[in-house]
């Protein structure tokens, strides 16, 4: 079963957690997973993917206008209907807006038809109420991307292993 995961990267924090997210789903028996940065994506192989989780980073506490712009083009073109959905974001402040960015993707992936997956409070430690946040560096010097590696990786392994389960 073939997962996706599609983001939008300009200094490469949201890449690295797309990355991690994938490499999570692939400890999942029988899943393909990969990670594209929008724009660049296999579209054959996200027209086939059973899942996607959709990445951003936090601009102004809003989505970038280029994940924007590429949602309001994707949902009938990767046929997003009844495939499982996600979402993660990448910030620079603690307090920095990510689980609005969050919000908003998971709000665009209802309107698509699709089936939207955090794992919640049901999977125990570590608790995922919307989807995963990496707050980098740049701004806090107590954080950085790889605090937040492990929550990612989970992630994606919940996230496949409840693909697994329903398709
Ligand atoms: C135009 C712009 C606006 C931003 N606004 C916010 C913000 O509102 N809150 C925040 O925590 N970080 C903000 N950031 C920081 C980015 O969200 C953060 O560095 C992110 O990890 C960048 O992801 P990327 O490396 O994948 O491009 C902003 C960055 C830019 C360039």
């Amino acid at each position: 079963m073939k997962l996706a995961v599609l983001y939008d990267s300009k200094t490469g924090n949201t890449k690295q957690a797309a990355e991690w997210i994938a490499a999570g789903m692939g400890e999942v028996e029988n899943v393909e997973a990969r990670a594209f940065q929008i724009g660049q994506e296999d579209a054959d192989f996200v027209k086939e993917a059973r899942g996607a989780v959709i990445g951003c980073p936090v601009y102004a506490a809003l989505m970038t206008p280029d994940l924007r712009a590429w949602l309001m083009a994707a949902g009938g073109k990767y046929a997003m209907a009844g495939k499982l959905g996600g979402a993660f974001a990448t910030e620079q402040y603690t307090h920095g807006g990510a689980e609005l960015v969050i919000q908003a993707i998971l709000t665009n992936e209802l309107v698509w038809g699709m089936l939207c997956y955090s794992g919640g409070g049901s999977q125990g430690h570590p608790v995922i109420h919307l989807g995963p946040v990496g707050v980098n560096s740049n701004a806090e010097e107590h954080n950085g991307m790889a605090h937040y590696k492990e929550n990612f990786r989970i992630f994606g392994r919940r996230f496949a292993a409840k693909a697994s389960e329903l398709f």
